[in-house]
């Protein structure tokens, strides 16, 4: 493999994962980020984000001196052969992408470009998630920063499909890569970039390897900012579809998991993304659905699908405040232990976490609310004042009259039922957000419990 000089402007999730998998392939790497104090830590190998595996990548890319981080942005525009804007783009007020960090880097590679001299066109790559049009709108602000200086430069859009908790694998080990672009220099550059995960032939400790080749996808720019927004908001409307179906399943006394095993057999349906529960929050669905919605409706068009999966979404939080209202009758004076705080295991990150929701309202009902998690605790404790966040789960449950399932950690799903019902107080009801107990061990300890769509 020919190894390129590549930029990641952006630390933050996608920018230091990509940088970091980039530098274990064999490229020289170097991350931008305007927090000098950030950058300072990660030139130590201090990763600021809790990643299975991401230490370990960006230590040894340390070590091999294949990653740097820098604040100096125009000094990474001169030397790289391909520029990654990874910055964030937050929703707005009306849910659309803030595409401000987006823009103000643009203008900033696009003042430095003419400093390039004779180096072949600077490739930029879009990883952020930006709505369907940005490339072009992102070549724009380039010339603008170039203040009509004669620049060499290729806009390509790359979504990002890394899942938190597991990041560093999916970067290695994707379904696909997608890539934007009318131009065949711009995508031959892209290919050569990803040529050891399109062979898989990077070192790897995966023994067999989980993938034998992976689909290198090139498209036009607006259909590979679609299928980031399409991805997401599919994955999105399979759970709110599975959790509609789960609702109907309690009334009718069946159980959504075996409902979703009996589907999911179906290829064309596909197991995965069919478990019912508290419904899809994180850094990534929540913005997405919204985003695509408002971009529908700058067109005029009202997307019915996704007015649903959202509304769907919101009922199921709603689900379990009436789940604890109907076996607590009232809320007062009643502690509820919520298990469990980040959006989903193995990451901590609390950006959408239903558990802020559930805690806000079950306090405002004058419950009293105690959370277990086994690495927010911080964040969650800083978001929700009013819930006191405890790092031992029986300490959480102590005294409690109902717990709720909110985030399957292994340390939440290992609880020992015996123990949990030797520690609440009656009706000791357990709310399983995510179906992840066996709802006979766990009745069988004393302990009343209620999932979603379990009959
Ligand atoms: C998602 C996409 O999976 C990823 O491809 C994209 O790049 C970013 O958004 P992520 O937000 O990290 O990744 O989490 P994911 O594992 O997809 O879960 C999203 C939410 O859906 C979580 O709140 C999770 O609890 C929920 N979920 C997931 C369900 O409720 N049921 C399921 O069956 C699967």
């Amino acid at each position: 493999m020919r190894r390129l000089e590549v930029g990641i402007v952006g630390t933050g999730y996608v920018g230091l994962v990509t940088g970091a998998c980039l530098a274990h392939l064999g490229h020289s790497v170097v991350c931008v980020d305007i927090d000098r104090e950030k950058v300072e830590s990660l030139s130590r190998g201090e990763v600021p984000i809790y990643e299975p595996g991401l230490e370990e990548v960006v230590g040894g890319a340390l070590r091999q001196e294949r990653i740097s981080f820098t604040t100096d942005l125009p000094a990474t525009v001169e030397r790289v052969d391909v520029l990654f804007i990874a910055v964030s783009t937050p929703p707005g007020e009306d849910g659309a992408a803030d595409l401000s960090n987006v823009a103000s880097v643009a203008r900033e590679i696009g003042a430095s470009l003419a400093r390039r001299g004779e180096k072949s066109p600077l490739v930029v790559v879009n990883k952020s998630t930006v709505p369907v049009g940005s490339g072009d709108y992102v070549s724009m602000l380039i010339e603008e920063g170039a203040e009509g200086r004669d620049v060499s430069y290729y806009v390509v859009s790359n979504p990002e499909f890394l899942r938190e908790g597991s990041a560093v694998y999916d970067t290695l080990f994707p379904d696909r890569i997608v890539i934007g672009t009318d131009s065949r220099e711009a995508s031959e550059a892209m290919r050569e970039l990803y040529a050891p995960i399109i062979e898989q032939s990077f070192p790897t400790s995966y023994d067999p390897r989980p993938k034998a080749a992976v689909p290198f996808i090139v498209t036009d720019l607006a259909s590979a900012e679609m299928i980031k927004y399409a991805a997401n908001a599919f994955l999105a409307t399979k759970i709110s579809f599975i959790n509609e179906v789960a609702a109907i399943c309690d009334l009718v006394g069946a159980d959504v998991t075996n409902v979703a095993h009996g589907i999911g057999l179906d290829s064309r349906i596909g197991s995965r993304f069919l478990s019912a529960g508290i419904g899809w929050g994180g850094s990534c669905f929540p913005k997405d659905v919204s985003a695509l919605r408002s971009i529908a409706r700058e067109y005029d068009y009202e997307s019915t699908i996704l007015d649903a999966v959202v509304a769907v979404n919101d009922r199921q939080l709603k689900q379990v405040v009436s789940k604890l209202q109907r076996e607590l009758h009232t809320l007062k004076g009643k502690r509820v232990a919520l298990l469990g705080l980040t959006f989903k295991p193995n990451t901590d990150d609390m950006r959408e976490a239903p558990s802020l929701k559930i805690a806000r309202t079950l306090d405002s009902l004058g419950a009293r609310v105690v959370g277990y998690d086994p690495v927010a605790t911080g964040p969650a404790s800083e978001a929700v004042p009013q819930m006191k966040v405890v790092t031992d789960p029986y300490a959480a449950l102590s005294g409690a009259h109902a717990a709720v399932v909110v985030t399957e950690w292994d340390e939440v799903r290992n609880l020992d039922p015996k123990q949990v019902a030797g520690l609440m107080a009656a009706p000791k009801l357990v709310v399983d957000g995510r179906n992840v107990l066996d709802p006979a061990s766990v009745e069988e300890r004393g302990l009343l419990y209620r999932g979603f769509g379990r009959g």
